[in-house]
C-alpha cells in the first residue's frame, strides 16, 4: 500500500532527472537572468511616469535579487564556486538584457518583460521541476516552487499593467517590433536556461552599442497633487500634522528613486551589495504606499495629498556614493535620534492622532529605518575607503546641497483635511 506521504510527500522520485552539472549549468543561467531583470526593472523606475507602474517595478526589482541571492546559494551546493556562481554564464543572453535597459519608454519595457523574458522564465523554472528528481535535488525544487508562484504572480501584475498601457494601435506596434527583436536575441543564447539550440544567424544590435544611462528627469503622472516643498507643522496641530506626514511618507517615491541611481550606477561591487540596495529600495517604495495607503483609508482619495518634488533636483545630481552617504547617514542615521525622530512619529500616530493604520505604517517604517542605518554603514565601510570622519563630511555636504536647493522655491502649505477626514480616528 502507498501513501501521499510516502517518500515524505515527495513526487518524481524514480526518474533520473538531470545530473549536477546539468542542474548547476541552468541554475546559474536562471541566477544571472533574474540578476540582470533586477537590473532591468530597477534602472527604469525613474522613466517609467505611470505610478502603479513605477512602483510595481520596485517591488519586482526587490524580489529578483532576492530570486537571485536564493539560486546562486544553491549554486554553491552543487560544488560552484561562489566566484563562479558570481559571475556571468558562457552564454550571450548578457547582449539581450543589454538591449533591453534601453527600453525607450513603458511600451517597450512592459513588451520586454510579459511577452518575452518572464515567460521564458517561468517556462524555465516549470520545465526544471518536471525534470529533475525531487529526492535527488529537494534543496532547489523548494526553492523553485517559491519562485515560481512569485514569477507566475508578477506576471499576471505585469501583463494587467501591459493590458492598460499598450492601448493604441501606434503602442501594439512599438511593443511587436521590440519584442521580434528581443526574441530573435533570446533565441540567439540557446533560450533563458541556456538550454536549447543556439541560432547561427546573426543578430545586429539596435541600442545596446551606447551603456543605458538612467535619464536624470523626475517622471510623474498625474495620479497625486504636486509641489516644490511643504511647510513643516507642529505635532499640537494634530491633523495637519498627520497631513504632512502623509505626504512626507507619499514623496518618498523620489528617495527610491535615487537609491535605482546608486543601486544601477555603482559597478563591481560584491553581490551583497546589490541585495541590500533592492531592499532598501523596494522600503522606500512601500514608505511612500504607506502615504498613499493612509490619504484613500483617512480622506478617501489617494490623491488628497500632494508628493513634493524638491528632492529630486537634489538627488539625481548626485554621484551614488555622495548620494547614498547622505540618505544612509546625512538623513537616516538622523531619525534615529529620540525626539524627535522615527519613534516621535509613531508615538505620535498612537497617542495624538490616535490612527491606528498610520500608527502601524510609522512601527514599521521606524524599524525599516533602523535596518536601512545598519545596511548603510556596513555598505559605505566597505565602498568608501576613507575614514569614518570624511563620510560625515560627505554625509554633511550633502545635506547642506538638500538645503540650498531646497530654498530655490518657495513652500506650499497643505490642503487643510478639517471635514475631508472620512474616518474617525481614534
Ligand atoms: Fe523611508
Ligand atoms: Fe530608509
Amino acid at each position: 500500500m502507498t501513501t501521499i506521504y510516502q517518500y515524505a510527500g515527495l513526487a518524481n522520485t524514480r526518474t533520473p532527472g538531470y545530473g549536477v552539472e546539468e542542474c548547476a549549468a541552468r541554475i546559474h543561467h536562471l541566477a544571472y537572468a533574474e540578476e540582470r531583470l533586477m537590473f532591468l526593472q530597477a534602472a527604469h523606475i525613474i522613466s517609467v511616469p505611470e505610478r502603479d507602474v513605477k512602483v510595481l517595478l520596485a517591488r519586482l526589482q526587490y524580489e529578483d535579487a532576492q530570486h537571485t541571492d536564493m539560486l546562486r546559494s544553491r549554486l554553491s551546493e552543487l560544488r560552484v564556486s561562489k566566484k563562479r556562481a558570481a559571475s556571468a554564464p558562457d552564454t550571450s543572453l548578457a547582449v539581450l538584457f543589454d538591449e533591453a535597459i534601453h527600453a525607450a519608454n513603458t511600451t517597450e519595457l512592459l513588451a520586454s518583460l510579459v511577452r518575452v523574458i518572464k515567460p521564458a522564465l517561468l517556462a524555465a523554472y516549470h520545465d526544471y521541476l518536471a525534470t529533475t528528481n525531487d529526492l535527488a535535488d529537494y534543496p532547489t525544487v523548494r526553492l523553485l516552487k517559491t519562485i515560481i508562484a512569485e514569477e507566475a504572480e508578477a506576471l499576471r501584475l505585469l501583463q494587467a499593467a501591459y493590458d492598460d498601457v499598450v492601448n493604441s494601435a501606434e503602442r501594439r506596434a512599438a511593443a511587436d517590433a521590440w519584442v521580434d527583436h528581443l526574441q530573435q536575441l533570446l533565441n540567439a543564447a540557446g533560450g533563458i536556461d541556456g538550454s536549447g539550440p543556439v541560432s547561427s544567424e546573426a543578430v545586429a544590435l539596435q541600442r545596446a552599442n551606447e551603456p543605458y544611462v538612467i535619464p536624470r528627469e523626475l517622471t510623474r503622472d498625474d495620479a497625486f497633487p504636486r509641489v516644490w516643498d511643504f511647510y513643516h507643522v507642529a505635532n499640537e496641530q494634530i491633523s495637519a500634522r498627520l497631513g504632512q506626514m502623509i505626504s512626507t511618507r507619499l514623496s518618498e517615491v523620489t528617495v527610491a528613486e535615487g537609491l535605482a541611481l546608486v543601486l544601477c550606477e555603482t559597478p563591481d561591487q560584491p553581490w551583497a551589495f546589490y541585495v541590500d540596495l533592492a531592499r532598501h529600495l523596494w522600503d522606500e517604495m512601500r514608505h511612500s504606499l504607506f502615504g498613499e495607503a493612509a490619504a484613500e483609508d483617512l480622506l478617501g482619495d489617494r490623491s488628497a495629498m500632494p508628493v513634493r518634488d524638491f528632492e529630486a533636483s537634489y538627488l539625481f545630481e548626485m554621484t551614488p556614493l555622495e548620494l547614498y552617504a547622505l540618505i544612509g547617514i546625512g538623513v537616516e542615521a538622523a531619525l534615529m535620534k529620540y525626539p524627535p525622530g522615527k519613534r516621535e512619529e509613531y508615538e505620535f500616530c498612537r497617542d495624538m492622532a490616535g490612527y491606528p493604520l498610520m500608527r502601524t505604517f510609522q512601527d514599521f517604517d521606524w524599524a525599516d529605518e533602523v535596518l536601512h542605518v545598519n545596511i548603510a554603514r556596513r555598505q559605505l565601510k566597505e565602498w568608501h575607503h576613507g575614514d569614518q570622519a570624511e563620510l560625515v563630511a560627505l554625509a554633511q555636504q550633502g545635506l547642506d546641497f538638500r538645503a540650498s536647493v531646497r530654498n530655490l522655491h518657495p513652500q506650499s502649505p497643505l490642503p487643510d483635511l478639517g471635514d475631508r477626514v472620512v474616518k474617525r480616528t481614534g
